[in-house]
């Protein structure tokens, strides 16, 4: 797969997701403005591509920037940030991207022009790092699968939702390489069907057997045995569960009630074990989502309220095991490895 978000000539080259499948277009931005509303928009998404996108839309500011005296080139910075943070409440990466991002602008004694240049660097090297720990939760991953096996996922936590090879994908990518013979089953995903769209078009696009079936038949699948592992991204895990798109729950009973492990793919620069699941933000978009097929049919008559949260929570007793870059961890290895 293309890399879903590359810097390049001081702009932002992203992949726009909302047209695929049908065309494969890409936006070019200069201004971190446009950036935040991609991420909003869901030009781009998936929690590790909002991280970078996040860290270089910061990186266009300080291009902007640059000029101003320090202090008030920190204020401008600080709008920046707050514009940027204010995208989508979820995902951990962006506010984890940020606060990378802030690190050096508030620490670095120079001048603006020389801060703009580390943050360029950095929010290069941050899509760097993120292929490098996608092909690391790659290789734990397949470990785990077995030729022949059939691994369920929803939403998109693949190349499309990181820089490349993504999370909850890249153990299929990886022992496909390995001489396994993988197939994927993808739950559509509504309202936004990243399933049906990004998911089916970026595992064809790399000639990876992959069928598409509404949400509501993975637990039908598990019991007529044609489901032998469940492998899903995550936009945040905090110290009793995760958070994935909304639906993701049901798989994980389902699993739990047919056998079926159940992995969360996350790299750890989304795990936030700080927390507890009380304390996070469930975004809730517009519900025109639900209302109207990618706000396009109406399929719920005038009048009717819709509810759209966007993600889940998944408690830890459902999770048989999280791939990170450095393993694969029960949720109580997870903790003792990774909390504070
Ligand atoms: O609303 P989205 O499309 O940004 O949600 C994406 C997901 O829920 C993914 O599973 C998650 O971000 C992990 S991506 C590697």
């Amino acid at each position: 797969m293309l890399p879903s978000i590359e810097w390049v000539d001081n702009k932002v080259k992203m992949i726009d997701q909302t047209l695929l499948p049908h065309e494969l277009k890409f936006l070019e931005l200069d201004d971190y403005r446009d950036v935040a509303k991609a991420i909003k928009n869901m030009n781009i998404r998936g929690a590790p591509a909002i991280g970078v996108a996040a860290a270089m839309g910061l990186a266009l500011a300080t291009l902007e920037f640059k000029d101003l005296p320090k202090e008030k080139f920190l204020e401008k910075m600080e709008e920046a940030a707050n514009v940027i943070r204010s995208t989508r409440p979820t995902a951990s990466n962006l506010f984890w991207a940020v606060d990378r991002i802030w690190k050096i602008i508030s620490t670095c004694p120079d001048n603006p022009l020389m801060i703009s240049e580390l943050v360029v660097e950095e929010s290069k090297i941050m899509a760097q790092e993120d292929v490098n720990v996608n092909k690391s939760i790659g290789k734990h991953g397949a470990e785990l699968l077995k030729d022949g096996d059939t691994v369920l996922t929803h939403c998109n936590a693949g190349s499309l939702a990181t820089v490349q090879y993504g999370t909850a994908l890249a153990p299929v990518r990886a022992a496909i390489e390995n001489g396994k013979k993988i197939q994927v089953i993808a739950d559509e995903t509504r309202p936004r069907l990243q399933g049906a769209r990004l998911t089916a078009f970026e595992l064809q696009y790399d000639k990876i057997p992959v069928k598409v079936i509404s949400d509501t038949s993975s637990g039908l699948l598990m019991k007529l045995g044609m489901i032998d592992k469940v492998i899903v991204g995550t936009d945040r895990v905090t110290s009793d569960a995760v958070f994935n798109k909304i639906g993701t729950y049901l798989v994980a009973l389902a699993a739990r009630d047919n056998g079926i492990p159940f992995y969360v793919a996350a790299p750890t620069s989304t795990l936030s074990l700080e927390e507890s699941s009380d304390d996070v933000v469930i975004e809730q978009r517009d519900s025109k989502e639900v209302s109207h097929v990618l706000g396009k049919v109406q399929i719920v008559p005038d009048g009717v309220e819709c509810l759209n949260y966007a993600f889940d929570i998944t408690p830890f007793n459902l999770v048989t095991g999280i791939i990170t870059e450095d393993g694969v961890f029960s949720p109580e290895e997870l903790l003792k490895k990774y909390k504070k």
